[in-house]
């Protein structure tokens, strides 16, 4: 299906306004999305938040659907959570650990999970060990397969970084995993909604997105994925009424299925965004629109290494619609400050947030450009025009 980008653009309003490419940021809603959102809050405040939630329950409960769908899992294997990190904590803090035990990791890992691995490293003794990548970011395969021991609980990878094009090869860490029978947690944060996820051809246990990013939803909610038969072997780092049951005094009993990752309580009018933004994507066919985004960041690519002063610094045989560079003798946070002027979002991705391979490249910031479906060649040759005009006045200066 070829896609019809000027109706996609139509359907969403932010591009009528600025050129966006802050898509890993956090992406450009379609109308559809804002609409009802807002129409359920209106609905809240004049019939009353729990009566319009009974009244609205089957449409609600499309969302895990949707969900389902987009990354070939069940139903029933899709949990609602306030972001991906807040997904990966639960995931993380459910399994039960012991001292000794060993969480296989990568080089290119997200702070806010990092940050939790050392939380465990610390309370519950584990060991942290990380996978080496060869020089140009591909993850050492072999090395992983010889990382391999009865001690690994816990193989988690990013599946696409924050802070470059990579993205690691799932698949073939998944095959590891199932083959030493390992548990496999994929933060698919930026992928989900950016390249085809499939949770069965990847064959991971748990897998973490967030909403705002590729899947075009809106702020502040995200999903899980828990295989059905691994939920039996979790405990869930804190109780709710959704699975857990307040017998007396002194005990509670606890269902065993999905939503032991949920909480009662939850946003409702976000919920339906979220799942707007699901089935609009559905629809247009994931396949369909990450053939768009490689066309467009290929051609970002080779525009930007054209270009003097400018080097790409995305690592990885195989890329994604996250395009990173530096400008020489250019602090990433000023150019990204003077592309707003001009109307066009781009972020820059700081060390905090990947240290470990920040690190390793002696970076401490890149600018980044991460490309949507909905985005034209033309806003990449206003882009690619802007960033070579600043470069040259900058160098006019010196
Ligand atoms: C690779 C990766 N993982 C996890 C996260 C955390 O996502 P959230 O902010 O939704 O918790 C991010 C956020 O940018 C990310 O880029």
């Amino acid at each position: 299906m070829s896609l019809d980008i000027e109706k996609l653009r139509a359907d969403t309003p932010g591009t009528q306004a600025v050129i966006h490419f802050n898509n890993a940021g956090c992406s450009l809603p379609v109308k559809e999305t804002i609409d009802i959102i807002t129409e359920y809050l209106q609905l809240e405040a004049t019939l009353g938040g729990y009566e319009v939630k009974n009244k609205y329950e089957n449409i609600i409960n499309d969302f895990y659907s949707e969900a389902a769908e987009l990354i070939n899992a069940g139903k029933d294997e899709i949990a609602i959570v306030s972001n991906a990190s807040d997904g990966v904590n639960k995931i993380l803090h459910s399994i039960q650990w012991k001292a000794g035990d060993v969480l296989l990791t990568t080089e290119v890992e997200y702070g806010n999970c990092y940050l939790n691995y050392l939380k465990l490293k610390e309370e519950k003794g584990i060991i942290v060990k990380i996978v080496p990548s060869d020089h140009d970011g591909n993850i050492l395969l072999k090395k992983m397969e010889e990382m391999i021991s009865s001690k690994v609980k816990l193989i988690a990878v990013t599946h696409i970084p924050t802070n470059s094009g990579l993205i690691m090869p799932a698949e073939k860490i998944g095959n590891i995993a199932k083959k030493h029978n390992i548990l496999f947690l994929l933060d698919a944060c930026q992928s989900v909604g950016h390249i085809p996820v499939d949770v069965k051809k990847i064959q991971c246990d748990f897998l973490s997105t967030t909403s705002r990013k590729y899947l075009r939803g809106p702020r502040g909610m995200g999903f899980i994925y828990a295989r059905k038969e691994i939920l039996e072997k979790l405990k869930p780092s804190t109780l709710d009424m959704v699975t857990a049951h307040w017998k007396d005094a002194d005990n509670y009993a606890l269902d065993c299925n999905i939503k032991i990752f949920e909480q009662w309580e939850k946003s409702y009018a976000l919920l339906l965004g979220f799942s707007k933004a699901l089935s609009y994507l559905n629809n247009l066919g994931v396949e369909n629109t990450w053939k768009r985004i490689q066309y467009l960041s290929t051609y970002l690519r080779s525009q930007l290494e054209q270009t003097g002063g400018i080097e790409v610094t995305d690592i990885g045989k195989e890329q994604c619609g996250i395009v990173t560079f530096s400008v020489a003798g250019i602090d990433s946070e000023k150019l990204v400050n003077a592309l707003l002027k001009h109307g066009i979002n781009l972020s820059t991705s700081l060390r905090f947030s990947t240290v470990l391979d920040m690190d390793k490249r002696g970076l401490t910031g890149v600018c980044r450009a991460s490309i949507h479906y909905f985005n034209t060649k033309e806003e990449i040759d206003i882009l690619v025009e802007k960033v070579e005009q600043f470069f040259e006045f900058v160098m006019s200066k010196k």
